[in-house]
């Protein structure tokens, strides 16, 4: 229990870093604030709603943090939100990052998910990041983001959430303030997920002179989707994070993703969202400026 008396749960999921990061930006500033928070990594334990949903009851407030991937939360952010409990009365903080191409409708889905369980919605945030997928390349969407402005105005976040679990007056904010993108652009966005979307994600395939079976692909794997056969192959729950390709010490995993880059690159010219990080409070919205 924290000295001033309320608890602090951060949760998130980062198959690449640039959540976790942030998620350790939160509770560092937690802590210089004298709270302590309880951190959780979705891929080191996904039973997590049951494990911590008892402890959540209470002047309590739970952070999940999530990647944007197509448009939407990452799929166990989701799962973790529909596991909670469906009655408890704490507060809750969305936040995602997202990688240049549209933060998509995250945060509204996240929010409103999280509400149905009977959070009150303090406050969200949707961090500029490094586009996860373009790894390979020199210039990548979002590059050296998150940058210190981003942590700043996560501070910036954290400190407004705290005033108002001290002084348990906040009234939170409204659905329909993380309902920003465009009525049509909305919509399109909620038929389009990602098993739709894995349907144009390029192959990989595993070069089997270079695999050394070393295993670290299915260590990294954040859904526990890489089998050995004595190979990898790589099952149905997998969400093409591309962390196995990523950290392979050897490249033994390969595919080609220039056609995904263009595809990327297309969409953030179409959706047109200011490449930025903003902070969403009931008080104060407040948008890096360019
Ligand atoms: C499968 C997949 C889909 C993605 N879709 C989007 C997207 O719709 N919009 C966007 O801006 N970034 C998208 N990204 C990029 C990530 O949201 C971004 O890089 C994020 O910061 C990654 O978080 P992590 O480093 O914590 O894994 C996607 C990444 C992946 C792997």
């Amino acid at each position: 229990m924290a000295r001033d008396g309320y608890k602090v749960f951060i949760v998130y999921f980062s198959p690449a870093g640039s959540t976790r990061h942030i998620a350790r930006v939160m509770e560092k500033r937690f802590r210089e604030l004298g709270i302590e928070p309880s951190l959780f990594d979705l891929a080191e334990n996904s039973e997590l709603s049951q494990a911590i949903s008892e402890q959540i009851r209470g002047h309590s407030c739970l952070i999940v943090g999530s990647p944007v991937y197509v448009s939407h939360a990452a799929p166990p952010i989701m799962q973790f939100i529909a596991g909670l409990p469906p009655d408890t009365t704490a507060y809750a903080v969305p936040f995602v990052t997202w990688g240049g191409a549209s933060s998509g409708i995250a945060l509204f889905e996240m929010a409103r998910e999280l509400q149905r369980g009977g959070f009150r919605i303090l406050g969200a945030a949707k961090v500029m990041a490094v586009h996860c997928l373009m790894w390979q390349l020199e210039d990548p969407m979002g590059k050296g983001h998150p940058n210190s402005e981003d942590e700043r105005m996560v501070q910036e976040l954290i400190d407004e959430i705290n005033k108002n679990m001290q002084s348990r007056s906040s009234r939170g904010i409204d659905l329909s303030d993380l309902a920003y993108q465009k009525e049509e652009v909305h919509a399109e966005m909620e038929k389009m997920t990602l098993e739709i979307a894995k349907a144009h994600m390029p192959i990989r395939e595993v070069d089997e002179e270079s695999c050394n079976q070393c295993e670290i692909c299915a260590e990294v794997c954040p859904t526990a989707s890489v089998a050995f056969a004595p190979y990898p192959v790589f099952g149905e729950s997998c969400i093409y994070c591309f962390s196995c390709m990523r950290t392979c010490p050897e490249g033994a995993i390969k595919a080609n993703l220039s056609e995904i880059w263009q595809r990327i690159r297309d969409r953030a010219e179409f959706f047109k969202e200011r490449p930025y990080t903003k902070i969403f409070l009931a008080s104060l919205s407040v948008e890096q400026e360019a």
